[in-house]
């Protein structure tokens, strides 16, 4: 087994909604090798998957036999879906290290493997580009790249070694967007997922 048993997708959202992701069961479509991968009995990762679209991912892995850990900054909400759904909860700001570990750690503490790791949380606080100043910036690149980054670093090895999985990237419609100023902070800390 290498990375490449790894399969990588990538969710984007616009206005028709979520597209690229059927998980009723299964992962299908996500990328060629796993698709049909049966879900059950592992474990997946879902940051920001304590409300919104994490969450409706979060219900659907849970109902494919998956037992999911929510990875989110919001405890009040994470650890009410967390229940609702049937999984667990770890408050983690996956835009830091400490955080992105902590929410891997947790799933790699479960009995059955990591199986998919979802990397959902995103987006832009505060101004957008270029009234951003380089704090909120970098906290930008921090959540929207630098953690899909390491949570697919820190997933990768174990995935390949035990018979593969599946990573899949949220992303934003505006990262086809890299020419217009206004989205300009949303498109180039996307673009590259
Ligand atoms: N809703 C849309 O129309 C839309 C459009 C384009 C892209 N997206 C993308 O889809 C994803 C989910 O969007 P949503 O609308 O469901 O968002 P949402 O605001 O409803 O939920 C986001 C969740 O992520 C959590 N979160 C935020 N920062 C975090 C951090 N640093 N660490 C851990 N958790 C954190 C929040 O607490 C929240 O629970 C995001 O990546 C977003 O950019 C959404």
């Amino acid at each position: 087994m290498s990375s490449s048993d790894v399969t990588w997708g990538v969710a984007g959202c616009g206005e028709g909604g979520v597209f690229g992701l059927s998980l009723a069961g299964r992962i299908v479509g996500a990328g060629a090798q796993n698709a049909g991968m049966d879900l059950a009995g592992l474990t997946a990762v879902v940051t920001g998957g304590a409300k919104g679209i994490g969450a409706g991912i979060a219900e659907r892995l849970v109902a494919a036999g998956m037992h999911v850990v929510i990875a989110d900054l919001d405890e009040n909400a994470g650890v009410a879906t967390a229940a609702r759904i049937g999984g667990s909860f770890v408050r983690a700001d996956v835009a830091t290290t400490a955080g992105v570990r902590a929410a891997i750690d947790t799933a790699r503490r479960r009995p059955g493997r990591i199986g998919v790791l979802v990397n959902n949380a995103g987006g832009v606080e505060g101004p957008g580009f270029p009234a951003a100043g380089p704090a909120e910036w970098e906290h930008t690149l921090d959540l929207n790249l630098r953690a899909v980054m390491l949570a697919t670093q820190l997933v990768l090895a174990p995935m390949a070694g035990h018979g593969g999985g599946v990573i899949i990237n949220v992303s934003c419609s505006f990262a086809a967007c890299s020419g217009r100023v206004a989205v300009a902070g949303r498109a180039s800390s996307r673009s590259p997922l």
